[in-house]
């Protein structure tokens, strides 16, 4: 493969699953700011196969492995974005831009160990290739040189990675452990949310801010956006997760939910449950074939839970969720108020949109 092939690939891949291209620069005024994004990303993915190197072929292998499978590289999008509120591009922004996106797909192959994915990104995920310590490792090395490229940062970005880093795995922490008694279960998963997610969402936004001297008030704004845009993002998952066709991502309706994952559509039905009976029963026959499903050795594909879960699309609770995801995208829009109107408002508003609009 040549190095220019993955830039080339990337650039449609980013315009066609989130139609970032079209999107985010409508009038030929904002061509300027397309320009830049488009170098500074064809710069980042040339970068992050540089990365790609660990003086062992075998983790050459594993870790270009996801890196090439796809993705929407939504995290270095909004590096540069911000990055234009200053002085635009520079090294330093297309380093921290990297290094975002090798934290991100190094989450990924853990996160798939830990919810047993068989899929990523369109391909089989990395531990049903190599296995479970294989890809615990590639996500290891992927950390690691995260951390190296964040060094030569200086110490401000070493202590924002490592304090993002932190609140990443607190939210898969917590995911995996539940809410402990007492805890109010939606509360507690949209804390999840925003620290699994925001958290590198907001770091994304604020490092472009810091790396191209942009004024510093404009660091809160940014950084409330991606807390609030992450949790927009999970909320929609949640949606597309119940949606009824095998999507390009190669997930089967109910993915989530037949793996005992908690979604928003289903706490809310949970809640609702404990005063209306439908909704109760509803909440039952999930519960029942989920517990059937799990004793008959992971077969989840039996009638009766395609039926219920298409109820559960129908239901207002998804409604619910959508309209909540709306709700956490129009506040990160509003959190944006203090940015000077331009171009880079504009296209981080419709940024916004994109996330909220997608359907995979
Ligand atoms: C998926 O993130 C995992 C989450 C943190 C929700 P993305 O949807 O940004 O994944 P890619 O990079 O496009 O594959
Ligand atoms: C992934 O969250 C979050 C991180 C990798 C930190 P999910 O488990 O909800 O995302 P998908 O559905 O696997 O992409
Ligand atoms: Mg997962
Ligand atoms: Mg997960």
């Amino acid at each position: 493969m040549t190095p220019s092939a993955p830039t080339a690939r990337r650039s449609n891949t980013l315009s066609s699953s989130l139609g970032l291209g079209e999107k985010l620069f409508a009038s030929s005024d904002e061509r300027k700011l397309a320009k830049a994004i488009d170098s500074g990303l064809a710069e980042v993915e040339a970068g992050l196969l540089e990365q790609m190197s660990f003086t062992d072929d075998l983790a050459d292998v594993t870790s270009r492995y996801l890196l090439d499978a796809g993705g929407k590289r939504i995290r270095p999008v909004l590096t540069l974005l911000t990055a234009q509120l200053g002085s635009g591009n520079n090294k330093s922004v297309i380093l921290a831009a990297e290094a975002i996106e090798i934290t991100h797909l190094a989450s990924l192959y853990h996160d798939d160990v830990m919810d047993e994915a068989q899929v990523r990104r369109g391909v089989p995920s990395a531990q049903t290739v190599w296995g479970n310590s294989v890809a615990i490792l590639t996500g290891d090395l992927l950390f690691a040189r995260a951390s190296k490229i964040i060094s030569s940062l200086g110490e401000r970005a070493i202590s924002i990675q490592a304090e993002t880093f932190e609140r990443l795995c607190l939210g898969q922490l917590h995911e995996t452990i539940g809410p402990r008694p007492g805890d109010d279960p939606i509360q507690h998963y949209l804390q999840v949310l925003a620290d699994k997610t925001g958290s590198l969402i907001a770091t994304a936004g604020r490092v472009g801010v810091l790396f191209s001297d942009a004024p510093q008030e404009y660091i809160e704004p940014v950084v409330q956006f991606g807390e609030k845009i992450g949790v927009a993002f999970q909320l929609i998952d949640d949606v597309i997760d119940l949606a009824p066709q095998v999507d390009v991502t190669g997930k089967t309706p109910g993915t989530d939910l037949r793996a005992g994952v908690a979604t928003l559509p289903l706490l809310y039905l949970r809640r609702l449950a404990e005063t209306d009976r439908d909704a109760a029963a509803l909440l039952k026959r999930i519960d029942d074939d989920i517990t059937t499903a799990f004793y008959a050795d992971g077969d989840s594909d039996s009638a009766e839970l395609t039926a219920a879960i298409a109820e559960l699309r129908d239901h207002e609770v998804t409604r619910q969720t959508l309209e909540d995801a709306h709700r956490w995208a129009g506040d990160a829009i509003a959190a944006l108020a203090p940015l000077p109107d331009g171009p880079v408002k504009m296209a981080l508003t419709r940024f916004a949109g994109t996330i909220v609009d997608r359907s995979h």
